[in-house]
């Protein structure tokens, strides 16, 4: 299995360093890395793969194109090319997928590839694949959630360790949690994103991380933190959907959480995903949001679904999801 990797970053060396040190279990060839600024990589290994330019990634008959630079562009004209030219792609990139996965989707259907992201949403944990299917028996209703490592980190730290809001930050971003811009963290707009990612194939409908109702982290200070830990609550940045009466609310904001529950014990840069199916209850997925190797661990995975030629629900449901109206609410209260 040939690959390309756009990327050589937090998730994109996470990537390479499971590629080798899984050598000899599965055969991974790397055939070129694209990055920018090519002084930032001397010494790293794998250098002689490293280029900037994307026509020497297309040149290497690659099998799978590996996206992992994040946001819009050219992320998406990257992953068009591939899909239209019959690559396959794996990819971290929820800022592109909320706003484009159906037509990404679409275009890999047409060429019969697979697209596949399980990383995009709660790092490590792998959540989309057992929602799409393990859960068939199940109409979904509900997801409560914690979806982003950085203000997870953020608010664990102001609260056990008394550390203000910027050096919280600041560490986040040293641990390579946060996004290039980590208003997309702080503002909530990323949990949005993955909220929406999450929402559209639990309830079989095109949820817009647009439509979801939305509040960020930065206004909360020590006083807050102060307060919470005198109702013996923690905050943290939920995100909740609903589906009721072929309806979606949503919302995205800092919620106070009794210490008896169990989202109250997800901290640091752990992500949690609680859903209610019908049939099977409360499920709750527990792990690492963000971080090198966790994403890399997920990335790691679609790889060898693809690899293993198994091509995962995920395609065959989302297929069906494009085709379905937009049926998003009201905001939540
Ligand atoms: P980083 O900022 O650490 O790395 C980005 C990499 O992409 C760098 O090697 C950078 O090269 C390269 N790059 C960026 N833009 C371009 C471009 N236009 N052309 C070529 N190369 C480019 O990002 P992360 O690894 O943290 O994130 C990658 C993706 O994974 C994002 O979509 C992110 O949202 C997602 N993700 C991240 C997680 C995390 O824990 N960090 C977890 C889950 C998903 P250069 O250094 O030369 O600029
Ligand atoms: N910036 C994101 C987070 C990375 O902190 O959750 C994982 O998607």
């Amino acid at each position: 299995m040939r690959i390309g990797i756009l990327g050589y970053g937090t998730v994109g060396s996470g990537l390479v360093d499971l590629i080798d040190n899984n050598k000899g279990k599965r055969e991974i060839e790397i055939c070129s890395i694209l990055i920018r600024d090519i002084e930032k990589y001397k010494g790293k290994k794998h250098f002689e793969k490293i280029t900037t330019n994307i026509d020497d990634i297309f040149e290497q008959d690659i099998d799978i194109l590996v996206e992992l630079i994040g946001g819009l562009n050219p992320s998406l004209d990257y992953i068009k090319r591939a899909l239209n030219n019959k690559i396959h792609v794996v990819t971290a990139n929820k800022d592109l997928l909320a706003e484009y996965g159906d037509e990404l989707i679409n275009i890999a259907n047409d060429n019969e590839v697979s697209i596949k992201f399980e990383a995009s949403v709660a790092g490590g944990i792998p959540v989309l694949k057992p929602l799409i299917e393990s859960l068939e028996g199940n109409n979904v209703d509900s997801i409560n959630a914690i979806l982003n490592g950085t203000t997870n980190f953020i608010l664990s730290k102001m609260y056990d360790e008394n550390l203000s809001y910027n050096e919280a930050l600041k560490q986040a971003q040293d641990l390579g949690f946060a996004e290039a811009n980590p208003d997309a963290d702080v503002l909530g707009y990323d949990a949005a994103r993955k909220l929406s990612i999450l929402s559209t194939l639990a309830y079989d409908n095109r949820v817009y991380w647009k439509d979801v109702y939305l509040e960020g982290i930065t206004d909360i200070d020590e006083k807050d933190i102060e307060y919470a830990k005198k109702l013996n609550c923690k905050i943290k940045l939920i995100g909740q959907s609903k589906y009721r009466n072929e309806k979606v609310s949503a919302f995205v904001r800092p919620v106070l959480v009794g210490n008896e529950s169990i989202l109250s014990k997800v901290d640091n840069e752990f992500n949690a995903v609680i859903l209610n199916g019908d049939s099977v209850g409360e499920l709750s997925f527990i792990g690492k949001g963000a971080g090198k190797l966790a994403t890399g661990s997920a990335v790691y995975s679609d790889i060898i679904d693809i690899l293993d030629n198994r091509l995962s629900c995920v395609d065959s449901f989302t297929r069906d999801i494009i085709k379905v109206n937009q049926v998003i609410d009201s905001k939540c209260s």
